[in-house]
């Protein structure tokens, strides 16, 4: 909604308490708003203080971290925000008798409005939850993946349509590189979220990237507090994705419990409509090799069920030195999704894919051709690729008819 619509909905919203006495709920529901807005306010300079110490490391150049190695080109981004902040700047008049920064405002009013459950069917215009269109696309475009693809969407599904969960929805990914982990992440931001990875209800963190220092574990800890309260604040259901999850250090872990357990955290926040999201490459040899057998065996890879595999990821996992399995130890993993080893038509299949989203010609041939430059392990066999669909975007670019 532009800016000027926005700042309409906040005059509304002003002027209705004033209508008569029938109004009175209204009323004090528009108080508490107006005491949560300030209360959020407060909140938020507090934690702006907290950060304070990392101001290097602020939101902006996380997001932009995020940004850049999630999908590329942000210039198209910096450009749709430059012409938004045009827009926006005829509404800022009217609103802006006070020193707030102008997307603290917009969000709060956003918030405000939404919380009345007028704004969308959903009750917030930011999210979409479009179930039907999840399942579609993952129809389509994840190739290979029988088990990630029924889990995801039960998963997300069963939890939507719960009126109040027990807890935030937690998924861990676990599958060698390239094969699909991120992109059903994507997916899953583009189908619940109006703006996808960009919406202000998603957060992405990339241990290497956010967290890389184990010196400044304190200071990432309180950051990342922060980030995830002030996300659901502004946003109830919020989508938080872990890329590397395996890297994660344990203080990090510790310091996230209390917002994926069923009732840990201590503020007045409800963190129980969100989605956490851990991706990460632990587990990726056990699942190769229960694939690996299927195929020895003359069976279909569609045939492995969750039930054999899990008992093996599993028991892989907890075995593992890996800190991030501290939550799959304490029971606060709600699904373990496996990611199967990408086999040659698969790679096939996503390269068709790079050459019809770019609206480029291709043939069989060349299909083969793009295939032929990834490497096949293990050395006999040459059955799966080693960095499943990784790159293969990139790769088609030198085979262009
Ligand atoms: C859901 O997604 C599908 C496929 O992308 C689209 O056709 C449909 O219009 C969407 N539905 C809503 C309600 O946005």
């Amino acid at each position: 909604m532009p800016m000027a619509g926005r700042a309409g909905l906040l005059y509304f919203c002003l002027a209705f308490p004033l209508m008569g006495a029938q109004q009175q709920t209204r009323q004090d529901r528009g108080e508490e708003a107006e005491r949560a807005a300030l209360l959020s306010r407060w909140q938020y300079e507090r934690s702006q203080k907290q950060a304070g110490a990392a101001q290097d490391l602020s939101r902006t150049s996380w997001n932009f971290l995020a940004c850049q190695l999630w999908q590329g080109g942000c210039e198209e981004e910096e450009e749709a925000r430059a012409q938004r902040e045009e827009e926006e700047e005829g509404g800022r008049g009217i609103l802006l008798q006070q020193e707030w920064k102008l997307p603290i405002l917009t969000e709060l009013v956003s918030t405000w409005y939404c919380s009345f459950g007028r704004c969308c069917t959903t009750g917030d215009c930011r999210v979409t939850n479009n179930i039907t269109g999840l399942e579609l696309d993952l129809n389509k475009r994840l190739h290979g993946q029988h088990l990630a693809k029924e889990i995801v969407l039960k998963a997300v599904q069963g939890f939507l349509e719960t009126p109040q969960p027990e807890k935030a929805l937690t998924l861990s990914f676990h599958g060698w590189s390239g094969t699909g982990k991120n992109f059903v992440a994507r997916l899953m931001a583009e189908h619940l979220y109006r703006d996808g990875v960009k919406s202000d209800c998603v957060k992405i963190f990339i241990s290497v990237f956010h967290f890389p220092d184990p010196k400044y574990m304190d200071l990432y800890k309180v950051q990342l507090a922060n980030q995830i309260s002030e996300t659901v604040q502004f946003c109830e259901q919020s989508l938080f994705i872990f890329d590397e999850a395996e890297k994660l250090h344990s203080d990090l872990l510790n310091a996230l419990k209390p917002y994926v357990d069923h009732y840990g955290n201590t503020d007045k926040i409800d963190y129980r409509r969100s989605i956490f999201l851990f991706l990460s490459n632990g587990g990726g040899n056990i699942i190769n090799k229960v694939a690996l057998d299927f195929w020895q065996a003359g069976q279909a890879r569609e045939e492995i069920t969750m039930e054999y595999l899990e008992q093996y990821l599993r028991k892989d996992l907890l075995d593992a030195p890996d800190a991030h399995n501290c939550l799959l130890q304490e029971n606060l993993i709600d699904f373990l999704v496996p990611f199967l080893p990408l086999e040659y038509h698969h790679v096939k299949l996503c390269a068709r894919d790079a050459f019809l989203a770019r609206g480029l010609q291709f043939t069989e041939e060349v299909l083969d051709k793009v295939a032929r430059t990834m490497v096949f392990v293990p050395k006999e066999e040459k059955l799966f690729s080693a960095q499943g669909c990784k790159s293969v975007s990139q790769r088609i670019n030198d085979f262009l008819l």
